[in-house]
């Protein structure tokens, strides 16, 4: 099949471009350029993708301090050195460039790019050799954007909780974006698992297969006298030592966030005690992992083991009310920005 020429790329397109961090109105829409594929790269038209926890913290640069002065210096010290933020995204590739073996134009793909981000735009490039696929043919563009969400759930509880049939799983946060994953994983698993969430979100989280629910507003889920093997904290609200009763005697405490507390006990608890503290960055395993836990995703999704949960839905010139909802710690699952291309590009 003939490669599009990246020189039909050439133009403008809409995006979300931020200049300086601050509030949700530092996002505006744009008429920027329309990026071209280099000679390894895709140009992927965009038809949806994901505001997710990460933007808004982004734009704000509302990062812990811990990390606060080396995140600065990689994404920008006085201004964001990278624009246009979304990692997740969907959609079909409109061009390719001359190296590129893997796709084809018209491929309809799906991945994420947390280093690159651009999401927020009608076009993005990615490496060929990125964090991309074809996308399963049995979910919608908007179904496949958010659900790269899973990979951190796949990657924490199988590689790192290396979770078994039988076991004992809790997971906390069930009903944000990697505990609806991780509760529906965790299940694939075979474990029995509980899924800790608010009242409106109680049915949601069982209808992805937990077989416990613990609503967080009316029982302290560290004081329910029950023990776990794994316990997953995915919105980072509890703590090991508050937790550390209820693990089994070899059980696992897992974070998905990195604070500094969390970092200190991973250490000492790899040296000392049957009971542990991990955390991983899924965004920071050698690309190879990351790639197996794409196909490994693919395979639970084409199985239907796994569907992406979404709260709301915002087109792109909304995005800044999207990021809004999204700072405000309560989504269901994702939110997801859906891409028209009603405008001449
Ligand atoms: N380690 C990794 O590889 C990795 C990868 C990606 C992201 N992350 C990080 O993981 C974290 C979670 O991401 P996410 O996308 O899943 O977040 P999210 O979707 O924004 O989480 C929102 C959910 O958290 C729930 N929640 C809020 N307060 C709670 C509480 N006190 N107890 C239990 N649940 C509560 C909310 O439910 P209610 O409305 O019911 O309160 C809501 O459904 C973020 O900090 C993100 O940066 C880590």
């Amino acid at each position: 099949m003939a490669k599009q020429t990246v020189r039909m790329n050439s133009g403008k397109m809409k995006a979300i471009v931020y200049e300086k961090y601050g509030p949700p109105e530092v996002l505006q829409l744009r008429d920027v350029e329309k990026p071209t594929p280099k000679d390894n790269e895709v140009l992927v038209k965009v038809f949806a993708a994901t505001v997710a926890a990460e933007d808004p913290m982004r734009r704000s640069f509302t990062f812990s301090p811990l990390f606060w002065l080396p995140l600065r210096i990689i994404f920008g010290l006085t201004r964001p050195r990278k624009k246009i933020l979304g990692s997740e995204l969907a959609g079909e590739v409109e061009a390719v460039g001359k190296d590129v073996k893997l796709f084809r134009k018209g491929d309809q793909v799906f991945g994420v790019d947390i280093s690159g981000l651009g999401a927020h735009a009608e076009y993005k490039c990615l490496p060929e050799e990125g964090v991309m696929a074809v996308k399963p043919s049995n979910i919608t563009h908007e179904e496949a954007a958010p659900v790269c969400g899973a990979l951190a759930a796949l990657n924490i509880l199988k590689y790192v909780a290396n979770v078994q049939s039988g076991q004992k799983v809790l997971i906390n946060g069930a009903s944000g974006n990697i505990g609806t994953a991780a509760v529906q994983i965790a299940k694939y698993f075979g474990a029995e698992v509980t899924g800790v969430c608010s009242t409106t979100n109680l049915e949601l989280v069982k209808s992805l297969g937990a077989d416990k629910v613990i609503d967080y507003t009316k029982e302290d889920f560290t004081k329910s006298g029950q023990t776990y093997d794994v316990i997953f904290d995915t919105v980072s609200k509890s703590s090991f030592s508050r937790c550390k009763g209820l693990l089994s005697q070899k059980g696992v405490y897992i974070s998905a966030v990195p604070t500094l507390k969390v970092l200190l006990q991973m250490l000492w608890t790899s040296k000392i005690g049957s009971k542990k503290v991990k955390f991983s960055a899924t965004g920071l395993q050698p690309l190879p992992k990351r790639l197996t836990l794409l196909k490994e995703l693919i395979a639970l999704i084409e199985a239907g083991r796994i569907k992406s949960v979404i709260d709301r839905r915002y087109p792109l010139e909304q995005t800044a009310e999207a990021h809004r909802y999204v700072e405000k710690g309560h989504k269901r699952g994702s939110v997801v920005i859906t891409v028209e291309h009603n405008s001449k590009t």
